[in-house]
């Protein structure tokens, strides 16, 4: 299969999650998410868990430095080698930039950088609503994306679902200010390499796949 390495850029709630585990299915290649990463390390109590633990509960960036250190060793490892889709990194300016230094370094290219653009007015429904499989971690929403069988996951049969702690009204609405701070102004850093593309979010899940396909394929 290609080698296919991804970006995907989005607000809080915006559906890179959602889409990201897609992609992962359909070519085979893994998903890194950083907030999944970062959420694992909290619950298994370790020392980077103790570390980021009140940033991410207030709905905060974690520093560049802990977050560049962390993806560079995910990139190296092993299941990494055919094709990556970044969900929820870079997040800022500087972090674009030191991914940009170690791709080069390590002699890959990015295939595709997309953006997921949804209304901010959209997203606190989104996320408030959203819940997932405990076991295999697949997402749910109260609204849009309900188990086939309620209360039963459609993809392990699990019954035991949860909800991000950091999914709050208070702490979603920072969030969603730190991404239009700090994360937005990497869609025009990426627009001016050439390498951009965006998607309209606010389309039905299995629609919005769908155009992320058609830029990947084409
Ligand atoms: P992270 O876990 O990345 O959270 P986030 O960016 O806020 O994004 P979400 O996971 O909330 O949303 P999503 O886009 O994945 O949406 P989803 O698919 O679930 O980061 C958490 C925290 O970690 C950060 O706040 C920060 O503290 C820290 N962090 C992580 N990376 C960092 C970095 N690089 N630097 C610094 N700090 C970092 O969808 C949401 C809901 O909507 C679901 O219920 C879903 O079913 C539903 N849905 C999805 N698509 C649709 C659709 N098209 N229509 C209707 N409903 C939909
Ligand atoms: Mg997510
Ligand atoms: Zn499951």
């Amino acid at each position: 299969m290609k080698v296919r390495r991804i970006i995907l850029i989005g607000p809080p709630g915006g559906g890179k999650g959602t889409q990201a585990k897609q992609l992962e299915a359909d070519y085979g290649i893994i998903q890194l998410s950083t907030g999944d990463i970062l959420r694992e390390a909290i619950s298994s109590g370790s020392e980077l868990g103790e570390k980021v633990k009140g940033t991410i509960e207030g709905g905060n960036l974690v520093s560049d430095e802990v977050m560049i250190g962390l993806i560079k060793e995910r990139l190296l490892a092993n299941d990494s080698r055919s094709g990556f889709i970044l969900d929820g990194f870079p997040r800022t300016i500087s972090q674009a930039k030191a991914l940009n230094v170690f791709l080069a370094e390590n002699e890959m290219d990015l295939d595709a950088v997309i953006e997921i653009n949804v209304p901010d007015e959209l997203l606190i429904e989104r996320i408030t609503g959203r819940f997932s499989c405990s076991n295999c971690g697949q997402g749910y929403h109260d609204t849009f994306n309900m188990p086939k069988v309620e209360g039963i996951c459609n993809e392990c049969g699990g019954t035991d679902f949860a909800r991000r702690k950091d999914d709050k009204e208070e702490t979603v609405k920072n969030r969603l200010l730190a991404y239009n701070e700090q994360t937005s102004p990497l869609i025009s850093f990426y627009s001016k390499i050439g390498i951009l593309s965006v998607i309209d979010g606010n389309q039905d899940i299995k629609l919005v796949t769908k155009c992320i396909k058609e830029v990947l394929d084409a």
